[in-house]
């Protein structure tokens, strides 16, 4: 859009094309036609006749007001015109970044970044989310409060199943098992960073919403941050997956901030441009 304003010429203050004559550039006033000289010529051969005359008048008067116009009023510069953009941009947008169905893509943790962690089963995490999630359901525990591991780092493979096998077991479309599931290559699981918790003395709420009742969700609600885990969806998330109180996922080291949160939140805010400033880039995604 910018390219092709600029293009036109609206935006472009030094642009030729529609740029008025320099008035130093006009023909000079005296530079008239030997015929329209006012010295009588006896030979009359070259006497003039009295229409061209009169025309060769009107014409130069007609430049003289022109140059006129243009020393008292010069042309206005173009004014920077604001794209869409810029417009639409100043009140902020959020930016859509790559999804599938609300999904986000994400790598698998390579095997030698993970470790098994506590909470029962074999489940593992990436080392640095381990080592937090570790001591959190120590501090759990000594609080008398028992986090149970549901599900840690999974594989793209392990997501296929859990996605389209159950959504053809229970006859949904993508669209409806994606707000519980997401497909493979788009699970925050695949980043060993990510872990479903449920609640040792009640198991029934395991993967439900009523999870948020228990022991456990208020004690994660309030020392979670401590150990730099969070919710990822919170009821009414951008991304329209279902409320899910059971998922965490690590944010304590740059990389899983950046696996997290790097062009995927981003809010583009670009101040008006100011006359004859080239508008800032629009940030690609
Ligand atoms: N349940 C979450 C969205 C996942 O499958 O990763
Ligand atoms: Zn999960």
């Amino acid at each position: 859009m910018q390219i092709a304003l600029c293009r036109s010429g609206l935006l472009d203050n030094t642009g030729s094309p529609e740029k008025p004559p320099n008035v130093s550039e006009l023909p000079p006033v005296d530079d008239i036609p030997v015929a329209l000289r006012d010295t009588p010529i006896v030979n009359r051969r070259y006497r003039v006749k009295p229409v061209v005359l009169i025309s060769g008048l009107v014409g130069l008067g007609a430049i003289a007001f022109i140059a006129g116009l243009l020393i008292g009023n010069p042309a206005p510069k173009p004014k920077v015109a604001s794209s869409p953009q810029s417009s639409q941009s100043s009140t902020g947008s959020q930016t859509p970044a790559d999804n599938l169905l609300g999904h986000l893509p994400y790598k698998e943790a390579p095997a030698s970044e993970l470790q098994p962690i506590a909470g029962g089963g074999s489940f593992k995490l990436r080392k640095a989310a381990a080592k937090k999630y570790n001591a959190m359901v120590a501090a759990a525990r000594a609080d008398g409060v028992i986090l149970v591991t549901i599900s840690g780092f999974r594989s793209i493979a392990e997501q296929q199943p859990l996605f389209f096998d159950v959504k053809a077991e229970r006859g949904q479309d993508a669209k409806e098992r994606a707000e519980v599931s997401a497909p493979p290559g788009y699970s925050e699981h695949h980043t060993g960073y990510a872990v479903d918790i449920g609640d040792g003395n009640a198991p029934a709420t395991n993967l439900n919403p009523k999870f948020e009742n228990t022991a456990a969700f208020k004690w994660l609600q309030k020392n979670a941050p401590r150990f730099s885990f969070e919710m990822s969806f919170p009821r009414d998330n951008v991304q329209g997956v279902n409320y899910e109180p059971w998922h965490w996922r690590f944010v304590g080291d740059t990389q899983s901030l950046e696996t997290f949160y790097k062009a995927k939140n981003l809010v583009v805010k670009s101040p008006e441009p100011k006359e004859g400033a080239t508008p800032a880039s629009p940030i690609k995604k």
